[in-house]
């Protein structure tokens, strides 16, 4: 049974009252969460495709009712039909409250737009897809542990316009003041909001920690606002649901800058989508989603937006993002279109470790920040000129090619996701993107002792 102390169920009793308190534990107590929810990568796929092959694995499937591009399964139909969309990269699974954040921020194509803490990427991953891939995405965490995973799942869903970073947030105000149009800032927390998952550890709370947390947060908003263009939207959003850190936090902020203002845009935005809001309880700012109320994991956010321009030093200047120039890049585009029939269009060439990553051209338009990564390594490159795809590239890669794609059977596909060894009469030697039915494995390798998937083993 979760323990929950006496100070933490005390302290919620007085912030919504007895009902909803009882109610709120007793869904802790229960981890009472909705269906399972997913997150459709529509830079990959539609929403109509993934749930017609859903349904024809023997999910239920219901539209999420908090972003467009989530929906809901319930059903009894079987765990391997989730792992060939997810290895794909055609999904992310997130719950609706996590969506709902990149709903509000509402990112649009061509934008300037920084995740100040990214990791593991659940909404700046959903943030590159509503900017269709284009502008500039600025990915950024202080752990280097979580900017792997964040690294993995934006090479996985085919992301080319992030930046990923690792600098503390005072520094990049430093070298890009008043730069982009969105922000969200999704710092660590309590997480009262995932007490009702087994991530959350409700007997670990008390209030040192939410004083602790309101501090950093503090320091991290006033860091983030000032990097945000007059009239640009700024979210912040934590997974808890104290009024320390987030009614607390946004109130002082407020007061003591006179450039910032809630959004009011936000929400009529929202109802013009017919994105559902969760109903407030106890008069409370911001939007907070109630696991009791919502199903969900438990969590807020409120839109900010900047008035007027605030005072800020010229800053240093930086150079651009150096990629391959014409002439360098040829043999690449010339072995892509020869072996596969791929032309790649849009996009610039980053040679950087022994690969070569696919940067979408609007990363030009900003410097990039210090000791920066880029999400796709879509090509392995060697001395003499020889190069190969890489397993994220080869994913990336196969709906574009037209030629040397092999459709496996369903046989074919399960051993050569187990590493087996697979036998394909009249193939020729050489190196051949796979897939079964529409979802991309990864690369082949036929050889003449040993045909073998280069593929890392499946989730
Ligand atoms: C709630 S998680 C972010 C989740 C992410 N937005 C998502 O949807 O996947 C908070 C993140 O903030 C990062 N973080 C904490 N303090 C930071 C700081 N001072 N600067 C940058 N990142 C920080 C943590 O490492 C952690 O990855």
């Amino acid at each position: 049974m979760t323990q929950m102390k006496a100070p933490f169920q005390d302290y919620f009793r007085t912030l919504i009252g007895e009902k909803d308190a009882e109610q709120f534990f007793s869904s802790i107590e229960k981890k009472v969460m909705g269906p399972r929810s997913i997150r459709v990568n529509t830079l990959k796929i539609t929403k109509k495709a993934l749930t017609k092959w859903f349904k024809s694995q023997g999910y239920e499937v219901a539209d999420s009712p908090y972003s467009s591009d989530g929906i809901e399964l319930t059903g009894a139909g079987v765990e391997w039909a989730l792992k060939m969309p997810y290895h794909a990269g055609f999904t992310y699974p997130q719950d609706a409250a996590s969506m709902f954040a990149v709903e509000v921020l509402d990112p649009q194509p061509g934008e300037f737009v920084l995740d100040l803490t990214a990791a593991p990427g659940g909404k700046t991953t959903h943030m590159a897809q509503r900017m269709n891939n284009t502008g500039v995405l600025v990915a950024n965490d202080m752990d280097t542990h979580r900017l792997k995973a964040l690294r993995s799942n934006l090479s996985r869903l085919g992301i080319v316009n992030a930046y990923v970073s690792r600098m503390s947030a005072s520094k990049m105000a430093d070298i890009y003041p008043e730069t982009f149009d969105r922000i969200l800032l999704d710092p660590s927390c309590s997480g009262e909001g995932l007490f009702v998952t087994n991530e959350g550890q409700p007997n670990y709370w008390n209030k040192k920690g939410l004083k602790h947390f309101s501090g950093l947060q503090f320091g991290l908003l006033r860091s983030a606002f000032r990097m945000l263009k007059p009239g640009g939207r700024l979210l912040y959003s934590t997974c808890a649901l104290n009024a320390v850190e987030n009614d607390g936090v946004v109130e002082d902020f407020l007061a003591k800058t006179p450039e910032a203002a809630v959004d009011a845009n936000a929400m009529k935005e929202l109802k013009k989508k017919k994105i559902k809001v969760p109903v407030q309880l106890a008069g409370l700012q911001g939007i907070r989603f109630w696991p009791h109320k919502t199903k969900t994991k438990g969590f807020f956010c409120i839109a900010i937006t900047k008035t007027a321009a605030q005072p800020s030093e010229r800053h240093e200047e930086r150079n651009s993002l150096r990629v391959l120039k014409k002439d360098e890049r040829k043999i690449y585009d010339v072995f892509l279109k020869d072996h596969f029939g791929i032309t790649v269009k849009d996009c610039e060439w980053v040679p950087f470790e022994h690969h070569l990553f696919l940067v979408g051209k609007d990363l030009l338009r900003l410097p990039p920040p210090m000791g920066f990564s880029l999400a796709l390594p879509a090509l392995k490159t060697y001395e003499n000129e020889e190069m190969k795809p890489s397993h994220e590239g080869s994913v990336f890669f196969t709906s574009m090619a037209t030629k040397n794609v092999i459709e496996l059977t369903k046989e074919q596909m399960e051993k050569a996701m187990k590493h087996e060894p697979l036998e394909l009469k009249g193939v020729k030697e050489g190196m051949y993107f796979s897939k079964y039915l529409d979802f991309p494995i990864g690369l082949l390798k036929v050889g003449s002792q040993r045909t073998e998937l280069l593929v890392p083993k499946m989730a």
